[in-house]
């Protein structure tokens, strides 16, 4: 058991594990305010920053690999987030749509919470949209997510997800376009909800020509009032040419301090954080049946063509040497499942080409499918909530889905990331490469 006393204006820095309990006090943490009674955790890898509001007295407990550091103000970016958090919500027009920009591990999320207490402390219907689709705190991966602030927060994963809209990749790389026009919507969403805040977190894929490309795109789509950036020193280059792109730009764009001393988290570990949250999504979902005549596929090829007839499946599968499952043509365009025994190769392929009269076959085998995360759809087509494919059965058309959701589904939106439930419900995230289909 710890003590810590700490007097007004003192900086504490606590690096997680770490549970403790104001005894007496006040302090700010993350533009919140705490007091006696009150019980602050810090995860493991994170680090908090307290700045004491009255003279405190703690008590309680600083794991193996946690610490305190008593920083100097100038060392820290309480002050300066603070500051910058005044300015955001005095600003007269509303709402204010905040694009908060920045690498890996820069503050972004921290900024965020900054920012999302002062403006709930002002009584704002505040949201938060979280567009970091491989590190996400408030939905699951590959969707962009956002959330109402209705108390004051320590951590984004403190929020629901009220709306969701499915990206489908854990990487903003392979579809920078997709991760905009989510955010773009649920932006709408939420402005349109009588939102008066509006804090857009993002992914910190901001280092190279590509990745300043997405976010202009992002801007040119959001038009957001403020893009706070969090850039350490090494990345002046990339304040620069933000500023350069942006100079016409009517929106204003600001410098935050980025924490100096950041703990950077392994790839391990951010694939593990990934899983709990895909955990937390889908665990305990329901198993839904679906008919394939009712629920259509979006973002696929498969199921866009016209479905061979039994009997012609039957003659391509004589004709070929190979159990064919189920085939569909598009123009030119076939796409075959094949039972999971059968070995595709190339010249079964061209075998199929030419009794189908295609130049272009695709073929996957029948199971392909298992483990792909996607999105359920309601009547409006939009995502309403993540899902699981568990399998499609192709003899009797059915879908096989695991998902919370309980309204009608409409459509599926399969994404590129696969998943494996493991024992005790704990899901896996696995490699996939290319698109599904
Ligand atoms: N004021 C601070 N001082 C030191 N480290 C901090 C501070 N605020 C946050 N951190 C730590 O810096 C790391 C990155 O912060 P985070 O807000 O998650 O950044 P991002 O969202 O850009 O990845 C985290 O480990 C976080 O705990
Ligand atoms: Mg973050």
């Amino acid at each position: 058991m710890s003590e810590i006393k700490a007097s007004k204006d003192e900086l504490l820095r606590i690096t997680g594990p770490a549970s403790l309990i104001i005894e007496e006090g006040k302090a700010l943490i993350l533009g919140a305010e705490y007091e006696k009674g009150d019980r602050i955790v810090v995860r493991r890898t994170r680090t908090l920053c307290m700045k004491v509001l009255e003279d405190l007295y703690m008590r309680g407990i600083i794991g193996e690999g946690g610490k305190l550091e008593r920083p100097a103000p100038s060392d820290e970016v309480v002050d300066n987030w603070m500051e910058l958090s005044e300015l955001i919500v005095s600003a007269e027009s509303k709402p204010t749509i905040i694009l908060v920009v920045g690498p890996v591990e820069s503050g972004k999320t921290s900024f965020s919470i900054t920012l999302a207490n002062t403006s709930y402390y002002k009584m704002m219907k505040t949201y938060v949209v979280d567009g970091d689709v491989g590190q996400t705190d408030i939905g699951c991966p590959g969707f962009v997510s956002a959330s109402r602030v209705n108390s004051r927060i320590l951590y984004l994963s403190d929020l629901k997800p009220e709306i969701m809209r499915f990206v489908g990749y854990i990487s903003p790389m392979p579809n920078p376009t997709a991760v905009s026009s989510a955010i773009y919507d649920i932006t709408n969403n939420v402005v349109t909800a009588g939102a008066e805040i509006v804090i857009i977190n993002t992914d910190g894929w901001l280092n190279s020509l590509e990745s300043i490309m997405a976010k202009i795109g992002l801007v040119k789509l959001v038009k957001p009032d403020y893009v706070i950036t969090l850039l350490p020193e090494d990345y002046t280059w990339v304040y620069n040419s933000l500023k350069r792109k942006l100079q016409g730009y009517c929106g204003r764009i600001i410098r935050a301090k980025s924490p100096a001393i950041k703990r950077v988290r392994s790839r391990a570990e951010r694939k593990i954080l990934r899983e709990q949250a895909y955990t937390r999504m889908l665990a305990n979902a329901n198993i839904v049946k679906l008919s394939l005549n009712e629920v259509s596929f979006i973002n696929t090829r498969l199921f866009t063509g016209n479905p061979l007839s039994r009997s012609e499946i039957e003659e391509i599968s004589r004709k070929c040497n190979i159990k064919v499952v189920y085939c569909e043509v598009a123009g030119n365009h076939a796409i075959i499942i094949v039972d999971d025994t059968d070995l595709i190769n190339e010249g079964r392929k061209e075998k199929l080409k030419e009794v189908l009269k295609c130049n272009m076959v695709e073929v996957r085998r029948k199971g392909w499918e298992k483990g792909l995360l996607l999105a359920v759809l309601d009547e409006n087509l939009n995502d309403a909530s993540p899902g699981m494919l568990k399998e499609i059965r192709w003899d009797s058309g059915e879908i096989i889905v695991k998902t919370s959701y309980t309204g009608k589904i409409t459509a599926i939106a399969v994404g590129c990331i696969k998943l494996r439930e493991e024992k005790e419900n704990i899901i896996e995230e696995r490699k996939f490469r290319g698109v599904p289909l």
